[in-house]
């Protein structure tokens, strides 16, 4: 298409057999524009060459690194929709210093990440592992020793109150918890709105009968869940991590599991990703583990891509997207035609 706006997606959408290993991801919206042709680059990278800031407006970014070397020759490049939220794979200063905006999609993860925060809760408050296992190994009986506990009326105590961890709060509400939240840039009045407590951090530790990490990893937050903290918890407490494992000091987590000072955890998230197979934790009975994928569901496929192709669509169309990473870069005189949305055409955050 002579003079279309170019779009690619990185070729780890596909999988060897030339699938969408996602499902279904929204594509139909980039089809049905006109003046914008889209394809899939031919050839998986991990980090991205300079030809595709010169070949493409737009990249569509799944795993492989955009680095200042990517960017060296962005000449055409305008923008970088990351599927997903987490850009460690994206030189943010090289972007904005070329021009090119970097956008996310929190509202494609978040009602996902969130129902499948609580599914971990709820998972591991009443034991399904450790009943599913009772019926497989014929203990049938054994049950009354796997008693599990009741959401309601139970301190839930959120450690990062952003995107996902409000959505907890929604999804929470109607089983009747007691919600309490630290978060140092949590809005009060939010927050009092949603019937959340804002608190300490030792107060949300000791409090708490659940415990769900959804902060930012940032320096600051680094084993923010460490051993005297974990040590200050109910022994009937439970830990659920989906946010990132460094938050978490894992070697420390492990000894209170082991020796049952808090009554379980769940991790979707580990320090190192995958966790070593002969990792002590991989043998506790009081721990639910997933492979950074217990979000990964057809409504998160769908709602990432979309929202991605959203951002896309709006350069393409002169509008600055809804969630840009750098607005620095709208000052480049690359992106000087991109106009801000009208109020109402603001997307919720
Ligand atoms: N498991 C998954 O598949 C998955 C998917 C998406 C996001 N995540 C992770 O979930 C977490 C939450 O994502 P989000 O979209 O809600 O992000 P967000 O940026 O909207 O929210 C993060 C919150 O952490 C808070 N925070 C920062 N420092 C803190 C501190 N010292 N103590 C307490 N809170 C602090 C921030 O103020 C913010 O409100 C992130 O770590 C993200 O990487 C995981």
């Amino acid at each position: 298409m002579a003079g279309a706006f170019r779009v690619a997606l990185t070729r780890d959408f596909l999988t060897a057999d030339g699938r969408i290993g996602w499902g279904e991801i929204g594509l139909d919206a980039l089809t049905s524009t006109t003046g914008v042709s889209w394809e899939f680059l031919t050839s998986e990278t991990t980090e991205l060459p300079p030809s595709v800031g010169m070949d493409y407006d737009a990249l569509i970014v799944l795993s492989p690194t955009v680095s200042a070397t990517t960017l060296s020759a962005a000449d055409r490049l305008k923008v970088v929709a990351r599927f997903g939220v987490g850009y460690d794979n994206i030189d943010v200063a090289a972007c904005t210093t070329a021009g090119v905006l970097l956008t996310i999609t929190p509202d494609g993860v978040r009602r996902p990440v969130a129902v499948a925060a609580v599914s971990m809760m709820l998972a591991l408050t009443h034991r399904i592992r450790n009943k599913d296992l009772l019926v497989r190994n014929g203990r049938w009986h054994d049950k009354l020793d796997y008693m599990g506990t009741s959401p309601t009326g139970r301190a839930l105590g959120l450690l990062g109150w952003g995107n996902i961890g409000r959505e907890i709060t929604t999804l929470c509400a109607p089983l009747g918890m007691r919600q309490l939240a630290t978060d140092p840039y949590a809005d009060p009045t939010t927050a009092a709105a949603a019937a959340v407590q804002l608190c300490s951090i030792d107060r949300l530790f000791a409090e708490s009968d659940i415990i769900i990490v959804t902060c930012a990893l940032t320096p600051e937050t680094h084993h923010l869940v460490n051993a005297d903290r974990l040590a200050a918890m109910k022994r009937s407490a439970f830990l659920v991590n989906v946010a990132r494992g460094p938050i978490v000091d894992e070697e420390a987590l492990t000894a209170v599991l082991a020796n049952r000072h808090i009554a379980g955890a769940a991790l979707d998230v580990f320090e190192s990703e995958p966790p070593d197979p002969n990792h002590p934790l991989l043998g506790l009975d009081n721990v639910l583990l997933a492979p950074h994928a217990i979000a990964w569901t057809d409504q998160l496929a769908f709602g990432n891509g979309s929202s991605a192709i959203r951002a896309v669509l709006d350069v393409a169309t002169g509008v600055v997207p809804a969630y840009p990473v750098n607005p620095g870069a709208l000052r480049h005189p690359k992106l000087s035609m991109l106009k801000a949305r009208s109020a109402n055409e603001h997307h919720q955050s």
